[in-house]
């Protein structure tokens, strides 16, 4: 579980779960309900004309992105702003990396800077981990590292499932908890052997009681299945009648998913979610995507503009989501996270039951 933990006071050269948010097994069921409730609060945050609280004002958050994104690094920095904390943003193209400075070099550098919080993408997967091992007082969040994790998108996955069911449902979503996922079927499709969308998904997805399988082409998936709580569906046309979420996954180009399948045409055509198979999907199923989607390889053009598919939704709920995660990793114990106002003690901050 991620704490409030006063940066400053932590211990040095620890790698403590505490600190950081590495993966969404740090969190646990507990942990993942208590970011969606935060969370929520910060959704209301977003819906004021002036979305803006001082609640982190003095801390210094860094977004460290060695490899290409445009919605998770785009979403912590509007994040952090909105908490009123002041952003830095490495380019790692025009930085000093180019000269061969290491990744170690370069943390210690940035930190040495009196940084809060590192955000960290990286190609390779453990980097973050490595990342939270050599810094000093800065909390390490994820941002994405090679195959392993991506936990923030499992857990704006997470929010964004819940609020939709709440909708239907007519109630606020924190009201519902997290038993909403209990018995959930939930699909996840594409390449997974790559994707660290699909491990932060399946550990979140699992610990909510949710049940997960997945669906690819046998190339694309884990060359071992050992230790995931998945089923692995061999009929995609099949499975599609049977889930109440179906999350698709791009083919990872950048670490040479082309390499495991025939072509793009010959995988569209038997695992992409074309027209006549988003026909199959039982009533009321909605279909995610983290983004950026391949119109006409993993889904179809016109999939993608149906109202069952959340991805825009996704997208706008990662600020709440990382709002909260900031908040969470460096806010101070005790504070209202909508107005910075210090909570009587014994009081409970309430979330989503208390909006207009
Ligand atoms: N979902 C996601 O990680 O997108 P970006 O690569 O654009 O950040």
């Amino acid at each position: 579980m991620i704490s409030t933990a006063d940066p400053v006071s932590a211990a040095p050269e620890t790698t403590s779960t505490e600190r950081h948010l590495l993966s969404v097994a740090d969190l646990g069921r507990s942990g993942i309900a208590e970011v969606l409730d935060v969370a929520e609060a910060f959704a209301e945050v977003e819906r004021r004309s002036m979305p803006k609280v001082p609640t982190l004002r003095g801390r210094v958050v860094a977004t460290l992105f060695f490899e290409e994104s445009t919605r998770t690094r785009l979403s912590f920095e509007t994040a952090a702003k909105r908490l009123s904390a002041d952003v830095l943003s490495l380019a790692v193209g025009t930085s000093s990396v180019k000269k061969g400075e290491s990744l170690r070099d370069t943390i210690e550098t940035v930190e040495a800077m009196g940084i809060d919080a590192l955000i960290v993408r990286h190609r390779s997967s453990g980097a973050c981990h490595q990342v939270a091992r050599w810094a000093r007082r800065a909390h390490v969040v994820n941002a994405g590292d090679g195959w392993h994790e991506h936990p923030s998108q499992a857990l704006l996955d997470c929010f964004t499932l819940r609020q939709v069911w709440a909708e239907r449902a007519g109630v606020p979503p924190a009201s519902m908890g997290i038993d909403c996922f209990d018995g959930k079927r939930i699909l996840i499709v594409g390449d997974i052997r790559h994707s660290r969308v699909a491990r932060s998904q399946v550990l979140a997805y699992d610990a909510l009681g949710a049940s997960v399988s997945i669906a690819g082409p046998g190339s694309l998936l884990p060359p071992s299945l050992a230790g995931w709580p998945v089923t692995v569906e061999p009929d995609l046309d099949d499975a599609l009648t049977r889930v109440d979420v179906v999350s698709l996954l791009r083919i990872q180009a950048e670490r040479g998913s082309g390499a495991f399948v025939p072509s793009l045409r010959e995988y569209t055509e038997h695992w992409g979610l074309t027209s006549r198979r988003a026909s199959r999907l039982a009533p009321g199923a909605v279909v995610t995507h983290p983004g950026p989607m391949l119109r006409g390889v993993e889904v179809a053009g016109e999939v993608a503009d149906l109202p069952s598919m959340l991805a825009t939704r996704q997208v706008t709920n990662g600020v709440a989501v990382r709002m909260a995660i900031l908040f969470l990793l460096l806010g101070a114990p005790g504070t209202d996270p909508r107005a910075a106002r210090p909570v009587p003690e014994g009081v409970r901050v309430a979330v989503g039951s208390d909006r207009g």
